[in-house]
């Protein structure tokens, strides 16, 4: 019994040394970093650690012992975690290592954009066009009398210039057709001359679902020594075969722009089986796609080109119109709304 009491007195002792050992090793603290608090925790703290070993220990003690014991155990153990919980708060606030996540929220899925409708039919016109050896250009969309009228033969009193199709901005416009960066490169290079030309267009006319105050044009150019109208109509053939299929039929029909001599306007045969080719073609089986002609050799004097040396033809097409045929879109209003419920079919095209 004696033995007893006396191992279990050491055993106190022992204790009481190690409390006071933690004490004076704790008393100051400074850590440097979270890995250097997490090393404190390890040592002191964990259930490993030596706060730890003193409960265990204390656990077995007789009560009348634990009496010596819980008061600076419970003291060291309150302060050390408080210590650590202090240190912990700081070091949360500038690392983000110890937050935590709501593992249980919904993911916000990237949302990737699409090219716009009238983007996609644009570059598949293009790329046509390039398989030809046709280049790019592009101008800009306020433009002066000169590149948009002008230099492309309108006389003084045409009615294109009048108030009601042309948007003016002091003495500019907003260009009423791709036909104005025909002017601008012709101005720049010299023959031969190969380029397509796409762009937005404006023109103050009523809005409905057929036509808007600004839509979108490819112009093509071809400028060279003895270039013929049946190089412009095999030409667009070629063009009408890729784009709406092998066997699309066209037609030209003789038509009129200041800008070329002689003009013609081409349609496709769309058919008349179905009610829409019907309504689109307004029951003629026939839908107009573009302008073109023989550039007139005075838009080539005005841009210092000798007609008596170089021909050449021009081509323009509405876009807008053949993506709403090809994606069969009723309105084309419904294109510029920006609504992502129609933008988002076009995802990967
Ligand atoms: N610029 C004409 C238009 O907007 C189209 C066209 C271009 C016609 C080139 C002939 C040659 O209607």
């Amino acid at each position: 019994m004696r033995e007893k009491t006396k191992v279990i007195f050491t055993f106190v002792i022992t204790m009481l040394e190690e409390i006071e050992k933690i004490e004076k090793e704790t008393a100051s603290h400074n850590f440097a970093d979270a890995a250097a608090l997490e090393q404190f925790r390890l040592t002191y703290l964990s259930s490993k650690g030596r706060i730890q070993v003193l409960m265990d220990a204390f656990k077995n003690l007789p009560n009348e012992e634990k009496k010596a014991i819980s008061i600076p155990l419970n003291a060291l153990k309150s302060r050390l975690e408080e210590v650590f919980r202090v240190y912990k708060k700081k070091f949360s606030t500038t690392t983000s290592s110890d937050q935590t996540y709501d593992t249980t929220l919904p993911v916000n899925t990237l949302q990737f954009g699409s090219s716009h409708p009238v983007k996609i039919v644009e570059n598949a016109l293009c790329d046509i066009f390039y398989s030809l050896g046709f280049d790019m250009a592009d101008g800009p969309e306020i433009e002066d009398d000169r590149h948009n009228f002008g230099a492309l033969n309108f006389a003084d009193d045409h009615p294109a210039r009048d108030m009601q199709d042309t948007f003016f901005i002091g003495e500019y416009i907003l260009r009423t057709h791709t036909s104005s960066v025909q002017i601008r490169e012709m101005e720049k290079r010299k023959p031969p001359i190969r380029l397509v030309m796409p762009g937005r267009v404006y023109r103050n006319e009523a809005i409905s679902t057929r036509s808007n105050c600004f839509f979108h044009q490819i112009e093509g150019l071809y400028i060279d020594k003895d270039v013929s109208f049946a190089d412009l109509k095999q030409t667009l053939y070629y063009f009408v075969q890729q784009f709406f299929g092998e066997g699309t039929q066209i037609r030209l029909r003789s038509s009129y722009f200041p800008f070329t001599e002689p003009s013609a306007e081409m349609d496709i045969w769309a058919g008349i089986e179905t009610e829409e080719n019907r309504r689109l073609t307004k029951g003629t089986g026939w839908l107009e796609v573009l302008g073109c002609g023989m550039v007139n050799p005075n838009v080539l004097r005005a841009c210092n080109i000798d007609p008596e040396v170089y021909q050449g033809y021009a081509f323009g097409m509405g876009i807008d119109r053949i993506a709403m045929l090809k994606y069969s879109i009723s309105d084309i209003r419904d294109l510029f709304h920006n609504d992502i419920r129609l933008l988002s079919q076009f995802r990967g095209l």
